[in-house]
């Protein structure tokens, strides 16, 4: 696997690294499904433990996955898999508090219980997982003294930001000042480069990781029909994944890359994953692995499609339509 120095941390990190949304479990938040079904437990640890022996040793979680459960699974590893071993992130913002999740008080609380529930004195990078900070950005000052405070104890090493919306990130990263920007990014939803956040990046040395980079799983080209979801899992409340003409067009581009890629061990990751990461020094790709079959498949992406490749791919996925 190659690794990549993730911006001015200096960190060398895996080009592939690991996602642990999906290790939360089902879940709801008033009317939203915001966990994950069909994983189960022994799997997501056996998924971890495999990736650390292929070198994917980059672990990306938060406090909101299961509302700490991933960050728990993580932390009953550390007798199996030296801590030393893993560059551990997190986050903290999405798990409100009776006010807001960046209210001062309740914030310093979802820190401490992160470094409780990972077993660990400090964290790596710790990220704001999201741009709203309150009616007139009422809790943003505040967020990032916190961060700061835990940075100055040596409790957390990197500070993060991320948000679904590039150019919430590209807004506020002039005042956070993060080491790391975490977005999202796939071949169907790409607006990086036209948020302003690539430029701010280029000149800031960020490290950048791109999350969801295969639609969480959509782009995979493997439904034949629109999958059965629970009602706990976020993907039910994705249209894209009800849109059957949607599907069967990510089916076709799939063999389309099978034949072009064929010599490969792993065509259609190289194919989804390196046009993300070709452009952008300094950037790796979060992938979720629920699996172990998914860490051995994530540990044989190559990323080094020619830039005459990466273009046909584009091309190949270009106009299939993207919430
Ligand atoms: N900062 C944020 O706001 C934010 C938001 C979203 C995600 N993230 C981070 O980014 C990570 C990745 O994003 P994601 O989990 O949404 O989705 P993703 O990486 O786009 O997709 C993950 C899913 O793809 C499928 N998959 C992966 N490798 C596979 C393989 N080799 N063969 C077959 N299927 C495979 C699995 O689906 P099945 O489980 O159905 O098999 C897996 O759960 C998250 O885990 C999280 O750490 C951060």
């Amino acid at each position: 696997m190659r690794s990549i120095t993730l911006g001015r941390t200096g960190v060398e990190v895996p080009v592939v690294s690991v996602g642990t949304w999906g290790h939360s479990g089902p879940a709801r938040v008033k009317r939203h499904a915001v966990g994950w079904a069909g994983g189960d437990d022994e799997a997501a640890r056996a998924a971890l433990l495999r990736a650390c022996e292929l070198g994917l040793s980059h672990w990306d979680t938060a406090d909101a996955y299961g509302n700490g459960h991933s960050e728990e699974m993580i932390g009953g590893l550390w007798q199996t898999v030296p801590r030393s071993q893993v560059f551990l992130a997190s986050k903290t913002g999405w798990v409100k508090g009776s006010a807001h999740g960046y209210e001062p008080d309740h914030m310093r609380r979802q820190i401490e219980s992160s470094l409780r529930r990972l077993r660990t004195e400090t964290i790596d990078l710790y990220y704001l997982h999201h741009c709203d900070f309150g009616p007139d950005d009422r809790y943003l000052d505040s967020a990032i003294a916190l961060l700061r405070e835990f940075q100055a104890a040596g409790r957390v090493r990197w500070i993060g930001l991320s948000d679904w919306d590039s150019a919430k990130v590209a807004r506020y990263a002039p005042v956070v000042e993060p080491d790391v920007v975490q977005v999202y990014r796939s071949l169907l939803h790409d607006p990086y480069h036209e948020s302003g956040l690539a430029d701010w990046v280029a000149v800031h040395g960020a490290g950048v990781c791109f999350f969801s980079p295969l639609q969480h799983g959509l782009l995979l080209g493997k439904y034949r029909k629109p999958p059965e979801l629970d009602p706990g899992d976020h993907r039910s409340g994705r249209p894209e994944f009800r849109d059957a003409d949607l599907l069967a067009r990510l089916r076709r581009c799939r063999r389309a890359v099978e034949v072009r890629f064929g010599e490969r061990a792993q065509p259609l990751l190289d194919a989804l994953l390196t046009p993300l990461v070709a452009d952008v020094p300094g950037a790796c790709v979060l992938v979720g692995m629920r699996r172990p079959e998914h860490a051995e498949a994530a540990a044989e992406v190559c990323a080094d499609l020619s830039a005459a490749d990466i273009d046909w791919v584009r091309r190949l996925y270009r106009g299939l339509s993207s919430p």
